[in-house]
Protein backbone atom coordinates (compact mmCIF):
# COMPACT_ATOMS: atom_id res chain seq x y z
CA UNK A 1 0.00 0.00 0.00
CA UNK A 2 3.19 2.16 -0.13
CA UNK A 3 2.49 4.83 -2.69
CA UNK A 4 5.63 4.29 -4.73
CA UNK A 5 4.66 1.06 -5.31
CA UNK A 6 0.82 1.62 -5.50
CA UNK A 7 1.66 4.50 -8.09
CA UNK A 8 4.51 3.34 -9.97
CA UNK A 9 4.79 3.51 -13.24
CA UNK A 10 8.24 3.08 -13.61
CA UNK A 11 10.24 1.44 -16.84
CA UNK A 12 6.34 1.10 -18.82
CA UNK A 13 6.18 2.16 -22.41
CA UNK A 14 3.47 4.47 -23.70
CA UNK A 15 2.22 6.04 -26.73
CA UNK A 16 0.93 9.34 -26.12
CA UNK A 17 -1.18 11.00 -29.49
CA UNK A 18 -1.24 14.32 -29.61
CA UNK A 19 1.47 14.46 -27.55
CA UNK A 20 3.48 17.55 -28.94
CA UNK A 21 1.56 20.21 -26.97
CA UNK A 22 -1.53 20.90 -24.56
CA UNK A 23 -3.27 18.27 -22.81
CA UNK A 24 -1.17 15.55 -24.55
CA UNK A 25 2.24 17.43 -23.44
CA UNK A 26 1.08 17.78 -20.01
CA UNK A 27 0.28 13.61 -19.80
CA UNK A 28 3.90 12.72 -21.84
CA UNK A 29 5.60 14.79 -19.22
CA UNK A 30 4.42 13.75 -16.08
CA UNK A 31 4.90 10.13 -17.24
CA UNK A 32 8.27 11.31 -18.66
CA UNK A 33 8.55 12.48 -14.82
CA UNK A 34 8.09 9.30 -13.78
CA UNK A 35 10.56 6.57 -15.86
CA UNK A 36 8.23 5.72 -18.64
CA UNK A 37 9.22 6.12 -21.97
CA UNK A 38 6.91 7.92 -23.76
CA UNK A 39 6.38 7.73 -27.54
CA UNK A 40 4.33 11.06 -28.45
CA UNK A 41 2.83 11.78 -31.97
CA UNK A 42 1.39 14.81 -34.28
CA UNK A 43 1.23 16.13 -37.67
CA UNK A 44 3.65 18.59 -37.87
CA UNK A 45 7.29 16.72 -37.55
CA UNK A 46 9.51 20.00 -36.21
CA UNK A 47 7.24 20.41 -33.52
CA UNK A 48 6.90 17.06 -32.53
CA UNK A 49 10.16 16.37 -32.82
CA UNK A 50 11.34 19.28 -30.85
CA UNK A 51 8.91 18.86 -28.46
CA UNK A 52 10.25 14.89 -27.73
CA UNK A 53 13.92 16.79 -27.35
CA UNK A 54 12.97 19.14 -25.09
CA UNK A 55 10.82 16.77 -23.05
CA UNK A 56 13.35 14.08 -23.00
CA UNK A 57 16.29 16.57 -21.42
CA UNK A 58 13.85 18.17 -18.68
CA UNK A 59 12.96 14.61 -17.13
CA UNK A 60 15.62 12.99 -18.23
CA UNK A 61 13.34 9.86 -19.27
CA UNK A 62 13.21 9.26 -23.08
CA UNK A 63 10.35 10.75 -25.38
CA UNK A 64 10.65 9.86 -28.89
CA UNK A 65 8.73 11.13 -32.04
CA UNK A 66 6.82 9.29 -34.31
CA UNK A 67 4.67 12.69 -36.60
CA UNK A 68 1.17 10.71 -38.51
CA UNK A 69 -1.77 12.06 -38.46
CA UNK A 70 -3.97 10.09 -36.96
CA UNK A 71 -7.09 11.05 -38.65
CA UNK A 72 -6.31 8.90 -41.92
CA UNK A 73 -5.83 5.17 -42.19
CA UNK A 74 -2.55 5.93 -43.93
CA UNK A 75 -1.27 7.99 -40.94
CA UNK A 76 -2.65 5.33 -38.38
CA UNK A 77 -0.61 2.65 -40.02
CA UNK A 78 2.76 4.88 -40.74
CA UNK A 79 2.78 5.39 -37.09
CA UNK A 80 1.44 1.80 -35.18
CA UNK A 81 3.59 0.12 -38.07
CA UNK A 82 6.72 2.34 -36.62
CA UNK A 83 6.03 1.36 -32.53
CA UNK A 84 5.25 -1.88 -33.95
CA UNK A 85 9.19 -2.01 -35.18
CA UNK A 86 10.59 -0.50 -32.03
CA UNK A 87 8.37 -1.70 -29.23
CA UNK A 88 7.57 -5.78 -28.78
CA UNK A 89 5.03 -4.53 -26.13
CA UNK A 90 2.59 -1.24 -25.44
CA UNK A 91 1.80 -0.95 -21.65
CA UNK A 92 -0.06 2.31 -22.03
CA UNK A 93 -2.29 4.03 -24.87
CA UNK A 94 -3.35 7.41 -24.29
CA UNK A 95 -5.74 8.44 -27.14
CA UNK A 96 -5.54 12.09 -27.00
CA UNK A 97 -5.50 13.67 -30.07
CA UNK A 98 -8.95 15.25 -31.31
CA UNK A 99 -10.00 18.28 -33.10
CA UNK A 100 -13.31 20.72 -33.03
CA UNK A 101 -15.14 22.56 -35.13
CA UNK A 102 -17.08 25.45 -33.95
CA UNK A 103 -19.85 26.98 -37.03
CA UNK A 104 -23.46 28.18 -36.69
CA UNK A 105 -25.80 26.11 -37.05
CA UNK A 106 -26.98 26.73 -40.02
CA UNK A 107 -23.66 26.99 -41.98
CA UNK A 108 -22.50 23.95 -40.31
CA UNK A 109 -20.12 22.25 -42.94
CA UNK A 110 -19.63 18.99 -44.00
CA UNK A 111 -15.81 18.83 -43.99
CA UNK A 112 -15.85 20.27 -40.50
CA UNK A 113 -17.89 17.35 -39.44
CA UNK A 114 -16.18 14.47 -41.37
CA UNK A 115 -12.78 16.25 -40.14
CA UNK A 116 -13.59 15.81 -36.64
CA UNK A 117 -15.13 12.66 -36.72
CA UNK A 118 -12.61 10.82 -38.52
CA UNK A 119 -10.02 12.06 -35.59
CA UNK A 120 -11.78 11.80 -32.70
CA UNK A 121 -13.77 8.71 -32.93
CA UNK A 122 -12.82 7.04 -36.15
CA UNK A 123 -8.78 7.61 -35.68
CA UNK A 124 -9.30 6.33 -31.56
CA UNK A 125 -10.87 3.50 -32.87
CA UNK A 126 -8.68 1.90 -35.22
CA UNK A 127 -5.20 3.17 -33.84
CA UNK A 128 -6.19 1.16 -30.89
CA UNK A 129 -7.08 -1.79 -33.07
CA UNK A 130 -4.29 -1.74 -34.65
CA UNK A 131 -1.93 -1.73 -31.15
CA UNK A 132 -4.12 -4.24 -30.18
CA UNK A 133 -1.27 -7.03 -30.82
CA UNK A 134 1.37 -5.14 -28.47
CA UNK A 135 -1.10 -4.34 -25.38
CA UNK A 136 -2.14 -7.68 -25.35
CA UNK A 137 1.60 -8.57 -25.17
CA UNK A 138 2.38 -6.00 -22.29
CA UNK A 139 -0.98 -7.36 -20.37
CA UNK A 140 -1.28 -9.63 -17.97
CA UNK A 141 -3.84 -10.28 -14.95
CA UNK A 142 -2.16 -8.73 -12.11
CA UNK A 143 -0.74 -6.00 -14.55
CA UNK A 144 -2.97 -5.36 -17.19
CA UNK A 145 -1.91 -3.02 -19.91
CA UNK A 146 -3.67 0.38 -20.26
CA UNK A 147 -5.70 3.04 -22.55
CA UNK A 148 -6.87 6.02 -21.99
CA UNK A 149 -8.97 7.55 -24.12
CA UNK A 150 -9.13 11.62 -23.96
CA UNK A 151 -13.09 12.80 -23.96
CA UNK A 152 -14.51 15.76 -22.63
CA UNK A 153 -17.44 17.63 -20.60
CA UNK A 154 -18.71 18.80 -24.13
CA UNK A 155 -19.48 14.83 -24.29
CA UNK A 156 -21.42 14.90 -21.12
CA UNK A 157 -23.08 18.48 -20.73
CA UNK A 158 -24.67 20.93 -23.25
CA UNK A 159 -21.93 23.05 -24.34
CA UNK A 160 -22.28 26.91 -24.77
CA UNK A 161 -20.76 27.13 -28.02
CA UNK A 162 -21.85 26.16 -31.55
CA UNK A 163 -19.67 22.61 -31.69
CA UNK A 164 -22.15 20.48 -32.47
CA UNK A 165 -19.78 17.63 -33.72
CA UNK A 166 -17.42 18.18 -31.08
CA UNK A 167 -20.06 17.20 -28.16
CA UNK A 168 -21.17 14.38 -30.70
CA UNK A 169 -17.70 13.07 -31.01
CA UNK A 170 -17.02 13.49 -27.17
CA UNK A 171 -20.05 11.21 -26.34
CA UNK A 172 -19.05 8.43 -28.75
CA UNK A 173 -16.05 8.92 -27.10
CA UNK A 174 -17.73 7.98 -23.76
CA UNK A 175 -19.48 5.14 -25.01
CA UNK A 176 -17.31 3.63 -27.20
CA UNK A 177 -15.11 3.70 -24.14
CA UNK A 178 -17.04 1.64 -22.05
CA UNK A 179 -17.84 -0.91 -25.50
CA UNK A 180 -13.99 -1.29 -25.95
CA UNK A 181 -12.98 -2.10 -22.49
CA UNK A 182 -16.31 -4.56 -21.94
CA UNK A 183 -14.47 -6.48 -24.61
CA UNK A 184 -10.86 -5.86 -24.10
CA UNK A 185 -10.96 -6.69 -19.79
CA UNK A 186 -10.80 -10.24 -20.83
CA UNK A 187 -7.34 -9.54 -22.32
CA UNK A 188 -6.08 -8.02 -19.63
CA UNK A 189 -6.65 -4.58 -21.54
CA UNK A 190 -8.27 -2.13 -19.23
CA UNK A 191 -10.04 1.06 -21.27
CA UNK A 192 -11.21 4.18 -19.14
CA UNK A 193 -11.64 7.60 -20.83
CA UNK A 194 -11.28 11.16 -19.02
CA UNK A 195 -13.69 14.19 -19.47
CA UNK A 196 -10.98 17.29 -18.91
CA UNK A 197 -12.70 20.63 -18.28
CA UNK A 198 -10.83 23.71 -19.33
CA UNK A 199 -7.39 22.76 -19.45
CA UNK A 200 -4.49 25.54 -21.17
CA UNK A 201 -3.95 24.54 -24.66
CA UNK A 202 -4.41 25.94 -28.11
CA UNK A 203 -7.75 24.18 -28.89
CA UNK A 204 -9.42 26.10 -25.80
CA UNK A 205 -7.25 29.34 -26.15
CA UNK A 206 -8.45 29.64 -29.71
CA UNK A 207 -12.05 28.92 -28.92
CA UNK A 208 -11.52 32.45 -26.22
CA UNK A 209 -9.59 34.15 -27.97
CA UNK A 210 -6.83 33.56 -25.65
CA UNK A 211 -8.25 34.84 -22.57
CA UNK A 212 -8.82 32.22 -19.62
CA UNK A 213 -10.09 34.62 -17.15
CA UNK A 214 -13.80 34.01 -17.92
CA UNK A 215 -13.27 30.47 -17.81
CA UNK A 216 -11.81 30.60 -14.14
CA UNK A 217 -14.24 32.95 -12.62
CA UNK A 218 -16.72 30.40 -13.56
CA UNK A 219 -15.23 27.81 -12.17
CA UNK A 220 -16.15 26.20 -8.82
CA UNK A 221 -12.19 26.30 -8.15
CA UNK A 222 -11.55 29.13 -9.39
CA UNK A 223 -8.85 28.32 -12.13
CA UNK A 224 -8.47 25.54 -14.78
CA UNK A 225 -6.58 22.46 -15.31
CA UNK A 226 -3.53 22.27 -14.82
CA UNK A 227 -0.61 19.47 -15.49
CA UNK A 228 -1.09 17.75 -12.01
CA UNK A 229 -4.67 17.52 -12.50
CA UNK A 230 -4.73 15.31 -15.98
CA UNK A 231 -1.00 13.83 -15.05
CA UNK A 232 -2.25 12.54 -11.52
CA UNK A 233 -5.51 11.23 -13.12
CA UNK A 234 -3.33 9.40 -15.67
CA UNK A 235 -0.91 7.83 -13.42
CA UNK A 236 -3.51 6.65 -11.17
CA UNK A 237 -5.35 4.84 -14.17
CA UNK A 238 -2.37 3.41 -15.55
CA UNK A 239 -1.03 2.43 -11.94
CA UNK A 240 -1.72 -0.42 -9.74
CA UNK A 241 -4.17 1.77 -8.26
CA UNK A 242 -6.44 1.97 -10.92
CA UNK A 243 -6.43 -1.65 -12.31
CA UNK A 244 -10.12 -1.80 -10.69
CA UNK A 245 -11.45 1.21 -12.47
CA UNK A 246 -12.71 -0.16 -15.85
CA UNK A 247 -14.80 1.61 -18.73
CA UNK A 248 -15.40 4.63 -16.78
CA UNK A 249 -15.61 8.18 -17.73
CA UNK A 250 -13.76 10.15 -15.10
CA UNK A 251 -14.19 13.75 -15.40
CA UNK A 252 -11.44 16.12 -14.23
CA UNK A 253 -13.25 19.35 -15.07
CA UNK A 254 -12.68 21.03 -11.21
CA UNK A 255 -16.05 20.75 -10.51
CA UNK A 256 -17.66 22.24 -13.25
CA UNK A 257 -20.00 19.27 -14.13
CA UNK A 258 -20.82 18.13 -10.64
CA UNK A 259 -21.02 21.52 -8.85
CA UNK A 260 -22.55 23.86 -11.38
CA UNK A 261 -25.64 23.13 -12.98
CA UNK A 262 -26.23 23.32 -16.21
CA UNK A 263 -24.38 24.55 -19.11
CA UNK A 264 -21.30 25.75 -18.19
CA UNK A 265 -18.97 23.25 -20.39
CA UNK A 266 -16.55 24.17 -22.79
N1 LIG B 1 -7.97 21.87 -23.65
C1 LIG B 1 -9.17 21.64 -23.17
O1 LIG B 1 -9.71 22.46 -22.44
C2 LIG B 1 -9.87 20.34 -23.46
C3 LIG B 1 -11.08 20.09 -22.81
C4 LIG B 1 -11.72 18.88 -23.04
C5 LIG B 1 -11.15 17.94 -23.88
N2 LIG B 1 -9.97 18.21 -24.52
C6 LIG B 1 -9.42 17.16 -25.40
O2 LIG B 1 -8.05 16.98 -25.09
C7 LIG B 1 -7.36 16.53 -26.25
C8 LIG B 1 -6.15 17.43 -26.50
O3 LIG B 1 -6.62 18.74 -26.77
P1 LIG B 1 -5.77 20.05 -26.48
O4 LIG B 1 -6.70 21.04 -25.92
O5 LIG B 1 -4.52 19.72 -25.78
O6 LIG B 1 -5.50 20.49 -28.01
P2 LIG B 1 -4.27 21.13 -28.76
O7 LIG B 1 -3.47 22.02 -27.89
O8 LIG B 1 -4.83 21.67 -30.02
O9 LIG B 1 -3.34 19.85 -29.08
C9 LIG B 1 -3.79 18.87 -29.96
C10 LIG B 1 -2.67 17.89 -30.21
O10 LIG B 1 -3.14 16.91 -31.13
C11 LIG B 1 -2.35 16.95 -32.33
N3 LIG B 1 -3.23 16.66 -33.46
C12 LIG B 1 -4.26 17.40 -33.94
N4 LIG B 1 -4.80 16.80 -35.00
C13 LIG B 1 -4.10 15.64 -35.20
C14 LIG B 1 -4.17 14.59 -36.15
N5 LIG B 1 -5.08 14.61 -37.15
N6 LIG B 1 -3.29 13.57 -36.04
C15 LIG B 1 -2.35 13.55 -35.06
N7 LIG B 1 -2.24 14.51 -34.12
C16 LIG B 1 -3.10 15.55 -34.21
C17 LIG B 1 -1.73 18.35 -32.34
O11 LIG B 1 -0.55 18.45 -33.12
P3 LIG B 1 -0.60 18.80 -34.73
O12 LIG B 1 -1.44 20.02 -34.86
O13 LIG B 1 0.84 18.99 -35.11
O14 LIG B 1 -1.18 17.60 -35.38
C18 LIG B 1 -1.44 18.52 -30.86
O15 LIG B 1 -0.30 17.78 -30.51
C19 LIG B 1 -8.38 16.56 -27.39
O16 LIG B 1 -8.92 15.26 -27.59
C20 LIG B 1 -9.44 17.50 -26.88
O17 LIG B 1 -10.69 17.28 -27.44
C21 LIG B 1 -9.32 19.40 -24.35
Amino acid sequence: MKIDKLFDVKGKVALVTGGSRGIGEMIAAAFLSNGVKVYISARKADPCDQKAIELSEKFGSECISIPADVGSMEGILKLTEEIKAREDKLDFLINNAGAAWGEKIDDFSETGWDKVMDLNVKGMFFTTQKLLPLLRKAGTLELPSKVINIGSIDGINTPAFENYVYSASKAAVHQLTRHLASKLVRENILVNAIAPGPFPSRMLGSAVAHDFSPLEERSPVKRIGTMEDIGGLAIYLCSRAGNFTIGETITCDGGLTACSGHNLSV
